[in-house]
């Protein structure tokens, strides 16, 4: 058995994981991040891709946004397409903030560059992880790498290993409770090499169901068509995909997505879910691990990152001045902006994609709120400070 030791073990490498060391390492605190995957794996995954202001100003005061300022698309506002009528929300104009498309795989490599030259420890394909004596002062990681088993013994550990990870798992079930909402469809996603045609998202309501236009850099856009949970996107050809987005995106205006080759696709379900306390003993869960939103308003990684700057503030706190007090609030401060999301992402997404109620009512209602959401000043404001996301200490 190879035994090691840390301040902070840290279980995943994904957007929370590899922030948490960083910022940890800023304070001068010493991690030790694990993850179960290989490193191209990882850099190569296609996620989110709109980064809210404050996650942005996050990466920049902390050192790692100086390719994100070279490469990130900068938008001030989204469009909502209903039924053809394609309207822009002016978030910058409203808000004072804007949001920033730099892809998901682009922070998660930028931090692991960041990681890398701090020499301290990134292991990656590990295995067989679980999580022990969280109770005590002294909770373990053990994992096996290369056929050795390994642990190590922490201060605390960070929970930062995704919706399917084994921290959140450990937790006996009587201490935590779970709420969750699982929706009845899904998202087909694509990425292909066309440059996109619009300078800002685009959200489209059709009768066939929801579309959205976006982006990844000025020869590559992102697509995503609402599709059934369970998809099987083998059963759609290329041309098929091109027909039902230009479809699902018709703008009366004449604004169409460019085609061009797909290299990438894959479905995501949809599902808004909540652990709580985001904590037990001496772990911390942060990120997807304790809460996961549709993505439809795109807080997902933003949430992740929030997360990681409030216990990496009140770890460094305790090991200052020994105090307790923010690791006590931790699971509360961070519900709070956890709860909001969850209540905007629900909205957006209901707002957002086709009822299947079969009831007409459903339909017309739906119209009227769209209506409303791109017609009026104080609900375009409404949607734009959520959007564009609130200071990272509310
Ligand atoms: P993850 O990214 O899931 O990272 C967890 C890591 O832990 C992974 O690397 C995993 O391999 C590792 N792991 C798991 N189990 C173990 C184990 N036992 N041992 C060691 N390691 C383990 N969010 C936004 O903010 N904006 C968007 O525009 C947006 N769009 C999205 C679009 C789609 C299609 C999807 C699917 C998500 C989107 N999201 C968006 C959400 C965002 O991708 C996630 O919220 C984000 O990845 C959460 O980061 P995380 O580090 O908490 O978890
Ligand atoms: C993207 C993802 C989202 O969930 C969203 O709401 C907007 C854009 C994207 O992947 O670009």
């Amino acid at each position: 058995m190879k035994a090691m030791r840390t301040q902070v073990g840290i279980v995943g490498a994904g957007p929370a994981g590899l922030m948490l060391g960083h910022l940890l390492h800023l304070a001068g605190i010493d991690s030790i991040i694990i993850e179960d995957r290989a490193q191209d794996y990882v850099i190569e995954r296609v996620r989110a891709g709109v980064l809210e202001q404050t996650t942005v100003d996050l990466l920049n005061e902390s050192g790692v946004g100086s390719r994100l300022q070279r490469e990130g698309m900068f938008h001030d506002g989204i469009y909502i397409n209903v039924f053809g009528n394609r309207r822009r929300i002016d978030i910058a104009a409203l808000t004072g903030r804007r949001i920033t498309v730099y892809g998901q795989n682009e922070v998660v490599k930028d931090l692991i560059a960041a990681r890398s030259s701090t020499g301290r420890p990134l292991l990656f394909e590990v295995a067989d992880v679980s999580v022990h004596d969280l109770e005590s002062e002294q909770p373990k990681i053990r994992f096996t790498q290369d056929n050795t088993s390994c642990e190590i013994q922490c201060d605390f550990i960070a929970g930062c290993d995704g919706s399917h990870g084994i921290c959140r798992a450990s937790i006996p079930s009587n201490h935590i409770r779970i709420y969750e909402r699982i929706y009845p469809f899904g998202w087909l996603g694509i990425l292909a090499d066309a440059a996109p045609s619009s300078p800002e998202l685009v959200y489209s309501v059709h009768e066939r169901g929801f579309a959205l236009f976006s982006m990844r850099s000025n020869a590559v856009t992102r697509l995503y068509l609402q599709c059934a949970p369970d998809e099987d996107v083998s059963k759609w050809s290329d041309d098929q995909i091109w027909d039902e987005l230009l479809t699902r995106l018709h703008s009366n205006d004449g604004w169409k997505p460019n085609v061009g080759p797909i290299t990438q696709k894959g479905v995501t379900g949809m599902r808004s879910f909540v652990t709580e306390p985001m904590r037990y003993g001496r772990m911390f869960l942060a990120g997807d691990a304790a809460h996961i939103v549709p993505p439809t308003g795109a807080k997902g990684l933003n949430l992740a990152m929030a997360d990681v700057w409030r216990l990496s503030r009140a770890v460094a706190s305790y090991y200052q001045s020994g105090c307790d007090e923010l690791l006590d609030h931790y699971s509360e401060d961070c519900l709070r902006r956890v709860w909001r999301a969850q209540q905007f992402s629900w909205w957006m997404t209901s707002m957002l994609h086709r009822p299947n109620t079969g009831n007409p009512f459903d339909s017309r209602r739906q119209l009227a709120e769209l209506e409303y959401v791109t017609n009026s000043r104080a609900a375009m404001t409404s949607l734009a400070e959520n959007y564009a996301g609130f200071p990272i200490n509310e």
